[in-house]
């Protein structure tokens, strides 16, 4: 059937630009010749604020709203103080279109070495570490409920409450349980705090418990934030589907990707699962201004990012040839040097193929 879709595209800083064209390259080689994808380039992030002191102005974030989706590379550089993109640029992204579910897959491709190799081979050739991370996205610590009094000095007072409604966590465990079900081991943990984090973390697990009624065919499982880092460092393989708040999803997220071989390969996608407003997909990894024009940038973790896309537009069949791709690729790759396109062509090359 054909179809069109309307992709925002913001490349943004340092490497962000240079990935993203590869991803890119690879969604053009992976869609059916009957879906049109209409590409709409953003300019936003540090090169514009240095310019004209914009973060996202309203006209441009209306725009966005009007695409179904969006790729985003990077954010970010040294010369932009701390917190003026992150709220001004991507926070704001993220509430004004409401991206309740922040998806982050955390897979051990073959061929590639995990930092805790050594104890994974010590389960025997059938471990395997794949699962993701379902982590609310738009409430928890990170709505700035907060402020400070009497600011620099000794007395100062500062504050950051996080906020937790039963409408925000319902529809975010909800969504974690459809995907648990759909999945082969159907297993859900909850990751939280409710020892400590009484009021919070009581309501969490009570919604849990109440929506996971409605799946009887999910395993449920429960862990403190604190033995879930354990568990992620010692027994990855036995988790399926977690579901977490905001600031503890952020962390034990970066924590899968470094498990699962690094900022190179972990890919994410923001989410509104009522399909409202338009969900971004982006590389986990920042502008990394470090290697930003040397072309040793890995495309891969936005090559994953389009392909969450594309399984979010319910292009599914493009979007599992491009998981494939790239898991031939990864099983291939040993220690050769290839520049950022030549990845981004060996990856093409196969999904054309
Ligand atoms: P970073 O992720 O940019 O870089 C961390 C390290 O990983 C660097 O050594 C970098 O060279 C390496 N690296 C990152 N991506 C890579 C890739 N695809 N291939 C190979 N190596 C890669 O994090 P950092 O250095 O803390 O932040 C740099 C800038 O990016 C900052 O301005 C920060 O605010 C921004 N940032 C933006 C994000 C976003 O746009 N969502 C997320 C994280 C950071
Ligand atoms: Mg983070």
């Amino acid at each position: 059937m054909a179809r069109s879709v309307n992709l925002a595209v913001i490349p943004g800083d340092g490497i962000g630009p240079e990935v993203v064209a590869e991803g890119l390259k690879v969604l053009h080689a992976a869609v059916p010749g009957d879906v049109k994808f209409e590409i709409t380039e953003y300019d936003l992030g540090a090169r514009r604020w240095h310019r004209t002191g914009e973060t996202l102005p309203d006209t441009v974030l209306e725009e966005l709203r009007g695409h179904d989706a969006i790729l985003l590379g990077a954010i970010g550089d040294p010369g932009v103080p701390s917190g003026v993109l992150e709220r001004g640029l991507l926070l704001k992204l993220r509430f004004a279109f409401d991206h309740h579910v922040n998806l982050r897959p955390a897979r051990l491709y073959p061929g590639v070495t995990s930092p805790i190799q050594a104890r994974l081979d010590e389960r025997g050739p059938d471990y395997r570490v794949d699962f993701v991370v379902v982590r609310e996205g738009t409430e928890g610590p990170y709505v700035g409920n907060g402020g400070s009094l009497r600011t620099g000095t000794p007395h100062e007072i500062a504050t950051e409450v996080s906020v937790n409604t039963a409408y925000g966590i319902e529809r975010v465990v909800r969504d974690a349980y459809r995907r648990a079900s759909a999945r082969e081991r159907k297993k859900l943990t909850l990751v939280h705090k409710t020892n400590v984090l009484v009021h919070a973390g009581g309501l969490w697990y009570r919604i849990f418990q109440r929506v996971g009624e409605e799946f009887p065919d999910v395993t449920t499982d429960y862990l403190h934030v604190d033995a879930a880092t354990i568990f992620l460092t010692t027994d990855p393989g036995r988790f399926d589907v977690i579901v977490t708040d905001n600031l503890f999803g952020d962390i034990i997220t970066d924590l899968a990707a470094a498990v699962t071989g690094g900022i190179g390969l972990a890919a994410s996608g923001n989410l509104d699962v009522s399909g409202a407003n338009p969900s971004m997909f982006e590389p986990v990894h920042g502008s990394a201004p470090d290697i930003a024009g040397t072309g040793k940038a890995d495309p891969t973790a936005t090559v994953l990012s389009v392909a969450l896309m594309l399984e979010h537009l319910e292009l599914t069949d493009a979007a599992r040839r491009i998981e494939a791709a790239v898991a031939a690729d990864l099983a291939e790759r040993g220690g050769q040097q290839r520049s950022t396109s030549q990845i981004g062509d060996a990856i093409a090359a196969r999904v054309a193929g």
